[in-house]
């Protein structure tokens, strides 16, 4: 609209209000509400391609053990960091101090993770000293279990490495015991005196999602593991993510990824905060790091590269948060910053440098040497406040800029409330808040300046408790009302998505969450289903509509006009959340000048509950859920009743155009 030259400006609201005026015939009493849209696409705006999107953070094990398909946990052994003794949590003696002796040192192969794990084995295959029946050695229970599923194969690999010839059982059993896939290594002391790889596919005889990976021996002797990998052959496209949880995301067809984090990209201290190049290269040879702020190990197999592939594989943009030398409690100070700068500068070359620069080239080397579409940073998160931020963001912003014009850097400072005092092209907007407080903030970005950077609603969310629950119906409906203002305000605000994204049930560590999982099942929190009321709204066209209500503080409207690309036919969506706790009746009236509406194929989208609090759980996982249906009585004009505290949406199927003729009453029809 911001191009639209003045005239055009004046005869448009002149025409848009004088459709207002004769609705406003229609009688509307103290008890309906009337929406008005003008369907004439050339009124409307368009919407950001980049609209809605997707958050993904290291949080609640939304990573290791859950969207990344890798089943063993602490695989490296390197979880207590390059100290040895080391912690092998959540590894497993089996068999006691008598048979067994377990101890880390630093003999790996690997130069950056120097920890592997030695068993010297005191008891032998047969005489007095005779080992346990089944062996002794250790066992890895995974992220609280590994799903393995009949018929399903799945591909082992380790490093071992021993003093004498080695016999070793790899067992996968569920919990009680019960064998589900098993290999033997058998190798001379020639063959395994130095480290070895082995690869070994395990095909599942059973099911169980609770599964453990064994490994054990009954020979006397000295054996090192390292490198423990055991991952499902089947991942999306092979790429690694759990197929699962990214079919969540898919459907939500995001435009943007952004990554990876968050706090976690921060760190409670630099010392711990994510570090891209030790993410890259040979999962074997990257040292992994603890995640200070939600206080878990990562072995950093989604790392860099794999985000940057997860977003290729969404068609959604990628979105890169980098560490701009401040952690939650210490800063590096503007003038020493530089090497900070370097790092990013070197990561976006890693994205899209040639397949024979120096970062671009490891790329290729991992197997993507085209470059990837990396068009969006984000100098830190919520540093705003932070002594040396200003001073540091200067420098990163002039470098990138420098070397990477296009690029489009994206600011920790609200810019919503004042202009900012450094350059951006948006800036990052945080809110986490009541539910009555996020449905009043649909009008939130309705008086923040036209011009200058763009917000980027990054993260947003109802998380009071008494509000959200464990993800509420409540939370979600007034996030729906949120988004709704975010939607008609887009010509201010470029991208929106939800935070956080994923828990693990067994390790949640910021409640609530969008996606729900454990090793084997996952659902959508209400928050979710919002999400997929939207998923049309990027790249479509936002029509102007003017909604004539006693009820502003509960009813909340927008429209836009769609394509669906599945059939090909143009929509009109109308939005509307209900938040008061009366039902509504709502005159709709679509001013279509060239399109008229088809009840055949037009429908009604509901999501609605009987108790504000009801959540979504693995045992009842559609109780909140959309509910469509047809929508028989869709017409251009068309009266709607709107449940208390409801999210419905309307998709109106046009149809064949009605072409009005210049200085005529009537209207003639045709075909488009
Ligand atoms: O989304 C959870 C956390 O909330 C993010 O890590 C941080 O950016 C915000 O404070």
């Amino acid at each position: 609209m911001a191009s639209c030259k003045a005239p055009h400006c004046v005869l448009l609201v002149y025409l848009f209000l004088s459709f207002a005026c004769q609705c406003f015939a229609i009688g509307v009493d103290a008890d309906s509400s009337v929406l008005l849209v003008d369907a004439s696409e050339a009124s409307g705006r368009p919407i950001p391609d980049t609209l809605f999107g997707i958050f993904f953070e290291e949080i609640n094990h939304a990573g290791a053990g859950g969207l990344w398909a890798e089943l063993v946990s602490n695989r490296g052994f390197e979880a207590g960091g390059p100290n040895v003794p080391s912690n092998i949590d959540p590894w497993a003696i089996i068999g006691d101090e008598s048979v067994l002796n377990v101890s880390t040192d630093r003999s790996s192969l690997f130069e950056r993770n120097k920890i592997a794990l030695r068993l010297d084995v005191l008891c032998d295959s047969k005489g007095p000293n005779a080992c346990p029946a089944g062996g002794v050695g250790v066992y890895n229970p995974g992220y609280w279990g590994m799903n393995i599923e009949r018929g399903k194969t799945y591909k082992l690999v380790l490093y071992v490495r021993s003093l004498g010839s080695v016999d070793i059982t790899v067992l996968l059993t569920d919990s009680s015991g019960q064998k589900l896939a098993a290999a033997n290594i058998i190798a001379s002391a020639s063959e395994v005196s130095d480290w070895k790889k082995l690869e070994i596919p395990l095909e599942a005889l059973g099911t169980s999602h609770n599964a453990r990976l064994q490994l054990t021996t009954t020979r006397k002797g000295v054996i090192w593991f390292d490198q423990v990998s055991l991952m499902p052959l089947d991942t999306y496209k092979g790429h690694g993510f759990r197929k699962d949880i990214f079919q969540m995301l898919a459907n939500l067809k995001p435009r943007f990824l952004r990554f990876p984090g968050g706090c976690f990209v921060e760190g409670d201290w630099l010392r711990n905060a994510f570090r891209w190049k030790d993410t890259v290269g040979p999962w074997e040879e990257r040292p992994g790091h603890f995640g200070d702020v939600w206080l878990y190990w990562t072995d950093d197999a989604l790392g860099y590269y794999e985000f940057l592939q997860l977003s290729e594989d969404l068609g959604a943009l990628p979105v890169w948060v980098f560490n701009n030398g401040v952690s939650h409690h210490d800063e590096v100070v503007s003038s020493v910053v530089k090497p900070f700068v370097q790092e990013a500068l070197d990561g976006i070359e890693f994205a899209r440098g040639p397949p024979d620069s120096k970062w671009g080239s490891l790329r290729a080397s991992m197997g993507h040497p085209e470059p990837f579409d990396l068009r969006y940073v984000a100098i830190g998160n919520e540093d705003c406040g932070k002594k040396n931020y200003r001073g540091n963001y200067l420098k990163f912003y002039a470098a990138i800029k420098r070397d990477y014009p296009d690029i489009k850097i994206i600011s920790n400072c609200d810019g919503s409330n004042k202009p900012l005092d450094h350059p951006a092209d948006l800036y990052d907007f945080h809110i986490y808040t009541t539910a009555n407080d996020i449905f009043s903030k649909n009008h939130r970005f309705d008086n923040v300046p036209r011009k200058g950077p763009k917000a980027f609603v990054s993260e947003y969310a109802v998380n009071d408790k008494r509000d959200a629950g464990r993800g509420s119906f409540l939370a979600a409906l007034a996030e729906a009302g949120f988004l709704i203002g975010l939607e008609r305000n887009s010509d201010v605000v470029d991208m929106v998505s939800y935070a956080p994204l994923f828990v693990n049930e067994n390790d949640q560590r910021w409640n609530p969450d969008a996606i729900v999982f454990n090793s084997s099942s996952l659902y959508g929190t209400p928050s979710y289903w919002v999400l997929r009321f939207f998923t049309e709204s990027s790249g479509a066209t936002l029509l102007k509509s003017v909604l004539q209500t006693n009820f502003s503080s509960s009813l909340v409207a927008s429209a836009i006009s769609w394509k669906n690309s599945e059939n090909d036919k143009d929509y009109i969506r109308i939005k509307v959340v209900n938040y008061g706790s009366n039902t509504m009746n709502l005159k709709i009236s679509v001013d279509e000048l060239e399109n008229s509406i088809q009840a055949s194929g037009s429908n009604k989208t509901v999501l609605i509950s009987t108790n504000l609090l009801e959540e979504n759980s693995f045992s009842e996982p559609d109780k909140v859920v959309p509910q469509q249906s047809p929508l028989e009585n869709a017409a251009a004009k068309m009266d709607v009743v709107l449940p208390p505290r409801s999210l419905t949406s309307f998709d109106l199927l046009k149809g064949p155009s009605y072409i009005r003729i210049t200085g005529a009453d009537s209207f003639s029809r045709s075909s488009i």
